[in-house]
């Protein structure tokens, strides 16, 4: 036989196998969970990983204790149980494919390493070495580290900035427009929305910009994944013309911590290039237990998103309408809709201020949890923003509201903290002068903060949440910006990213 022969063969050996497979190209099934709970079913047994055999062990880890066992039967090899060595049952593809459908995408990948993977992914596909990558600043830091992982030189857009909350919206498509009309090298537009304090900007006019330019846009929408689910949400990224779009699975819908898609419509991004390059990033060992919790999220929100994001919604406006009648706190609400950079407002991002509380808000968050075991999603340092999802309750609610008021009562009378401000960020904005890979990865020295300014930054500095860097790689600091950042970690920020997290030191690119 020769060696066509035998391809022909294979096939057909492949597709003869295909008939066995456990799993069914329906909406209402959940693939990668069909195809564990019949490894089990079957009673096959396994000389692979993962060790502890997929829960069948009297020898099981202690974690079991918290998990359940249930955690390490769902854990069972993908492509030695799940599947067979070839995929020939197409299990996880099959899954993939019917969260593509679910979201209007012509591919949809699984990240088992969160949309910080994703994020890199999209970056490193859209993008060659030197490519210019025209980049909202008000980026996760992920997107800075595509930056660095894709050699890419980027020109920064600016996103609506709202004085009065002192907070970065989405990007006004007139300024996208303007910054694409002045970098004709540009060879991708990425931008991020809806914004961690809930706001979403106008994704087609962004998308219409793009494309006219002849670009690709890459939408980081991590915390709109729930958008194509409810018709009480503004339309998705995909939706709405992006090219890419990265959504957190544990954001808005029910996965568990790391899961993340990355979805593609059309052929701007070339699907092959894609797809080496998320194999380049993903691990060889993914997670079935992950990759089960995407897909059975897909199946449930499918079925009951337009229930369950309607709940939040109904919860997170009970909780708003109790915080509006609060003294000394202020709700960010409706009035930022129709801003350049703001089509929507998602509700269930609750933010408000703390401040005429005399209050930063990393200490209204500190004093919530020490004296109410509550935990906010997002303290900074002027406001608070509980997330509320379906998994809420009134009671859960309730707990907060009464939380709060104790918060506002307590502060009746006390002295006004010390609250930074937070300055023109025109002011804080710095000059690329260097690839940020270059910057990041190229020789680096430590220099106390007071001499930083006036050197290129070879980290980017965080505060977190919501994790976008104050400064990037291969930015020329400036004294505005290096004082700004030890003013808020007095405060009580934390910092991320950064090699002394103190910030006593800042590493810049090494003389
Ligand atoms: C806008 C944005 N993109 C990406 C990420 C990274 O997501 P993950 O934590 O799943 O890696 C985050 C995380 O908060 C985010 O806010």
């Amino acid at each position: 036989m020769d060696l066509d022969e035998q391809r022909t063969v294979n096939s057909e050996k492949a597709e003869a196998e295909k008939q066995s497979s456990p799993v069914s190209r329906t909406a209402t099934s959940v693939p990668v969970g069909d195809a564990i709970e019949d490894f089990h079913r079957r009673d096959d047994i396994s000389f692979t990983i993962p060790a502890h055999r997929s829960g069948r062990t009297e020898f099981l880890p202690d974690a079991a204790r918290w998990t359940g066992v249930g955690a390490f039967c769902a854990d069972v090899g993908m492509t030695h149980g799940v599947d067979t060595r070839h995929q020939a049952w197409s299990v996880e593809p099959t899954a993939m494919e019917l969260f593509a459908d679910a979201v209007g995408a012509d591919e949809t990948l699984f990240s088992t390493n969160g949309s910080s993977q994703n994020v890199r992914v999209a970056i490193m596909a859209a993008v060659h070495p030197g490519d210019t990558l025209v980049m909202a600043r008000n980026g996760h830091k992920s997107a800075f580290a595509g930056l660095v992982l894709s050699g890419a030189w980027p020109v920064y857009v600016d996103p609506d900035y709202d004085q009065t909350w002192q907070v970065a919206h989405g990007v006004d498509p007139a300024e996208l427009g303007r910054v694409l009309d002045a970098t004709p090298t540009a060879k991708a537009v990425m931008v991020f929305t809806p914004t961690y304090y809930g706001a979403s900007a106008d994704v087609s006019a962004l998308a219409e910009k793009a494309h006219s330019h002849g670009l690709p846009l890459i939408t980081d929408d991590a915390w709109g994944l729930d958008f194509a689910f409810c018709s009480r949400l503004p339309r998705s990224s995909m939706e709405s013309g992006a090219d890419l779009a990265i959504g957190s699975v544990h954001k808005s819908l029910a996965g568990l911590s790391q899961t993340s898609v990355l979805s593609r419509r059309g052929n701007r991004v070339d699907p092959k290039r894609l797809s080496l390059v998320f194999e380049l990033e993903q691990s060889t060992s993914a997670s079935s237990l992950l990759l089960l919790s995407i897909d059975s999220a897909r199946r449930q929100f499918q079925q009951q998103g337009e229930k369950l994001i309607g709940r939040s919604i109904d919860l997170a406006e009970r909780l708003r309408s109790e915080i509006e009648r609060m003294p000394g706190l202020s709700l960010m609400g409706q009035e930022i809709v129709g801003r350049p950079g703001v089509l929507a407002l998602d509700p269930t991002h609750v933010c408000f201020d703390v401040w005429e509380l005399g209050l930063t808000g990393f200490s209204a968050a500190d004093w919530l949890r020490q004296h109410h075991g509550i935990h906010l999603e997002l303290s900074d340092h002027r406001r608070l923003m509980p997330l509320v999802t379906f998994a809420d309750s009134d009671e859960s609610i309730d707990r907060l509201v009464a939380a709060l008021k104790a918060l506002v009562e307590d502060r009746k009378g006390a002295d006004m903290g010390r609250i930074p401000e937070v300055g023109d960020p025109a002011a804080l904005r710095m000059e690329t002068v260097m690839l940020p890979r270059d910057a990041f990865l190229g020789r680096t020295e430590l220099v106390p903060w007071k001499q930083a300014a006036g050197r290129v930054s070879a980290e980017m500095i965080c505060p977190y949440p919501p994790g976008i860097p104050v400064t990037a790689p291969g930015e020329l600091l400036s004294s505005e910006a290096v004082e700004y950042l030890q003013e808020v970690v007095a405060a009580g920020a934390m910092v991320e990213g950064c090699a002394d997290e103190s910030l006593a030191e800042l590493r810049v690119v090494a003389d």
